[in-house]
């Protein structure tokens, strides 16, 4: 992913923008080339679904709408379920017991290759991942454009207003949570569910246009963290704070360094029942 958003939007060489179109070229050759034997012979990959999808008329996705939604996609699916990843490897690191509550309830499953109802088990994980999209969520920020006025805090946001909605400061609102700065996986524990208002939690945004992938970025978070927390142990300086590069997609302006340790083989389970 490119570091920042492009001042100067022409693709002056050497340029962000420059660099930018270079990379969305090469991936619409990368998607291009491989539309027509979708096509031909679709497998069950959101790809080839995109490929056969057909409207009431029996009308298609051109190639082109095809290629923008798949690249549309390696944004969406892809540096958000990373950047939650590397935002709970942030604060596992920096709270110790819950990695090691976390690498037990892994443990305890007794296995490397899970299975969907697994998954289900690794609510520790999951609570984790909520509090870490919660603090620091992918998409800290929703455009939108008003389609008719609307009464927001005794103002009138006329028609057709462009408006930014921030799940970022909205979960970071004192009056929705106590302490909002504190990392406190409980207050997605099971018994403190579901929140006072939908609404003050918005990392996957909501109505129309709520993310499809949420259960799926769910699924794979856990798979990859299961493996992670049975191989390694991992750690920050205490004093460490991660810099955050907030111009596209929060990402740790430092590339977040970490110690690795990696844990002794005995220590994992090597075969699956
Ligand atoms: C932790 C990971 C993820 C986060 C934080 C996230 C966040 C979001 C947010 C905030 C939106 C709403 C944008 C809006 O309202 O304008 C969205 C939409 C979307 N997401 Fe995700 N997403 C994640 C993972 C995924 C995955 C894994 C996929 C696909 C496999 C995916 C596919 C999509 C798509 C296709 C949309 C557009 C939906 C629409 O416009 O109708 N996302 N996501």
């Amino acid at each position: 992913m490119l570091a920042g958003t492009a001042l100067v939007r022409f693709p002056v060489p050497g340029g962000r923008w420059h660099r930018g179109l270079q990379a969305r070229r090469r991936l619409e050759q990368f998607f291009g080339r491989r539309v027509a034997s979708r096509r031909r012979q679709p497998g069950p990959d959101l790809f080839s679904q995109l490929c056969q999808a057909e409207d009431d008329r029996g009308q298609r996705f051109s190639d082109a709408d095809v290629v923008n939604h798949m690249i549309f996609l390696m944004m969406a699916a892809h540096d958000t379920s990373t950047l939650t990843l590397c935002a709970m490897m942030y604060y596992l690191a920096r709270h110790p017991h819950w990695q090691q509550r976390l690498r037990e309830e892994s443990r305890a499953l007794g296995k490397t290759r899970l299975i969907f109802t697994d998954l289900e088990q690794l609510t520790g994980i999951g609570q984790v991942m909520r509090e870490a999209l919660r603090l620091m969520p992918p998409v800290h920020g929703i455009p939108r454009r008003t389609v008719k006025p609307v009464q927001f805090n005794g103002a009138t946001i006329p028609a057709g207003t462009f408006v930014m909605i921030s799940p970022y400061v909205t979960q970071h609102m004192a009056r929705h949570w106590p302490a909002p700065e504190r990392f406190d996986p409980e207050r997605f524990a099971p018994d403190r569910l579901p929140l006072p208002d939908p609404y003050q939690y918005i990392p996957f945004g909501g109505g129309a246009h709520k993310c499809i992938g949420l259960h799926f970025a769910e699924l794979q978070i856990k798979t990859i963290l299961h493996q992670i927390l049975l191989r390694f142990e991992w750690s920050v300086p205490s004093h460490y704070r991660m810099p955050v590069n907030f111009t596209t997609l929060p990402k740790p302006a430092d590339d977040l360094p970490v110690y690795l340790t990696a844990l002794s083989p005995s220590r994992h389970p090597s075969t699956n029942p």
